[in-house]
């Protein structure tokens, strides 16, 4: 099962946790969110999808909530 983590990382530590998951998640691959958001709708083919970022204000960064709404899965699937 492959899986796609992306990440945005203003000082390292997101980026830090993004790359402790690629080396912990076999079959994994890191994207920058910035870069991804420059091709909309975002199309994800991984059957495992991750999104790193940190906490500003207490909230979920307006970069992820772009990510999470321009996601477009080609291959979707429910995991319980
Ligand atoms: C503008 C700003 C707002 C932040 N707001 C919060 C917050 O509300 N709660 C929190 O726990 N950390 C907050 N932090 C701390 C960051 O989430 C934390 O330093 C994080 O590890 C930074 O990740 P990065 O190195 O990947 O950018 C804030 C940091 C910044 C710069």
């Amino acid at each position: 099962m492959n899986t796609a983590l992306y990440y945005f990382s203003g000082t390292g530590n997101s980026l830090s946790v993004a790359q402790s998951l690629n080396t912990i998640i076999k079959e994994s691959e890191l994207y920058p969110i910035i870069g991804c958001l420059k091709h909309k709708p975002v199309q994800i083919k991984a059957q495992r999808v991750g999104i790193i970022f940190p906490i500003h204000f207490m909230t979920i960064l307006r970069m992820g909530k772009k990510l999470i709404t321009e996601i477009n899965f080609q291959k979707p699937k429910m995991f319980l």
